[in-house]
């Protein structure tokens, strides 16, 4: 297929550009290398350096027609969004608001979404499915349900097939592509930069949850696994349907887990200190998967700690000698 990955040169989107390459897909990213990297796009991937705002009408509008996009531009901080909502509301809203009005115009029929467990807010039950109710509690998690709820509207009135995947934590590496933002505030990245000598200590947020040993639990999924789900997905899109899936492993780890797996895999001690709770970070968030699993067939094939932190780390390693 033809494809268009929005924000194909940051974390999630330049390896399932790298997973739909090895697909034989041909593969257009547009980013406008504000939190990406250039050189993170890989191989093979042509890169338009744009906004999606301005620039997709252009791009979707250049050449033959594109079967799909995939659409992970948008601005992703928690914190930021609380402070600066009005970001959020124009990149990611706005800014989808018009990626949708471009695909329109160029009958573009398929579209993968990055949505996120942050449409939910805190849980009232977990394991979470998709019909738990959508309560954000930032304007990140808002701006986001937002874009799902015009994509549902989107494909009944126009007939565009999407599908959204709702990413819970997402750690490790793959070939070449990994995490690099700034600032950083992802645990696994954190937690190596203690590892290179380049923080003292991992602060651990809160250590007073009702939780067994007191630490935020989280679902981490690895990014090779959650790059495959992007193609079944994509597959998957049907016209005039939009569907919605939950991505994560369907088991929860707490922070001192991820220490200990960062301990295990480095070798390193990784001193720990405890720091008071970080806002809005619920206590646990757990993904219940069943309906890709059976849905879309979806098994993640590198579900541990261990190969999550190792793949991680092996980026790190690979980037300390040049990148
Ligand atoms: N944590 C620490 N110390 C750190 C960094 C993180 O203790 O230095 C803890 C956090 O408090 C949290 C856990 O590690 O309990 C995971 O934190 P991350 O920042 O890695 O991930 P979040 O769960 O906060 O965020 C993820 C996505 C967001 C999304 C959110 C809710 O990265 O985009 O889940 O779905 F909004």
């Amino acid at each position: 297929m033809r494809l268009l990955v929005t924000g194909g040169a940051g974390y999630i989107g330049s390896v399932v550009t790298l997973h739909l390459l090895r697909a034989g897909h041909e593969v257009t990213v547009l980013d406008d290398l504000s939190t990406g990297h250039a050189d993170g796009v890989p191989d093979g991937a042509r890169l338009v350096d744009g906004d999606i705002a301005d620039t997709a009408a252009a791009v979707l509008a250049d050449g033959p027609a594109y079967d799909g996009v995939l659409h992970f531009a948008a601005k992703a901080l928690v914190a930021e969004s609380v402070e600066h909502p009005e970001r959020y509301w124009h990149t990611n809203v706005a800014g989808t608001l018009a990626l949708l009005d471009a695909m329109r115009a160029n009958a573009v029929p398929r579209l993968v979404f990055s949505s996120t467990a942050a449409t939910y807010g805190e849980p009232d039950e977990v394991p979470i499915t998709e019909t738990a109710p959508t309560r954000p509690t930032n304007p990140y998690g808002a701006s986001k349900l937002a874009v799902d709820l015009m994509i549902t509207s989107e494909a009944r009135a126009h007939g565009l097939g999407a599908v959204s995947l709702r990413y819970f934590n997402v750690a490790g590496a793959s070939d070449g592509c990994g995490e690099r933002h700034s600032p950083e505030t992802h645990i696994v990245p954190i937690a190596l930069q203690v590892v290179r000598g380049q923080r003292e200590t991992f602060a651990v947020f809160g250590t007073d949850y009702p939780t067994p040993d007191g630490t935020c639990i989280r679902d981490y999924v690895h990014v090779d696994d959650l790059a495959e789900a992007h193609l079944l997905a994509l597959d998957a899109t049907g016209p005039g349907e939009h569907r919605i899936y939950n991505l994560g492993n369907g088991a929860g780890f707490s922070v001192l887990d991820v220490v200990e797996a960062v301990r295990r895999v480095t070798g390193h001690p990784l001193p720990v200190t405890s720091s008071p709770r970080r806002p809005g970070d619920p206590a646990v968030l757990v993904a219940s998967s069943a309906r890709i699993r059976e849905d879309l067939g979806w098994h993640p094939g590198r579900p541990t700690l261990d190969e999550m932190v190792a793949d991680a780390w092996a980026f790190e390693r690979a980037g300390a000698d040049g990148r």
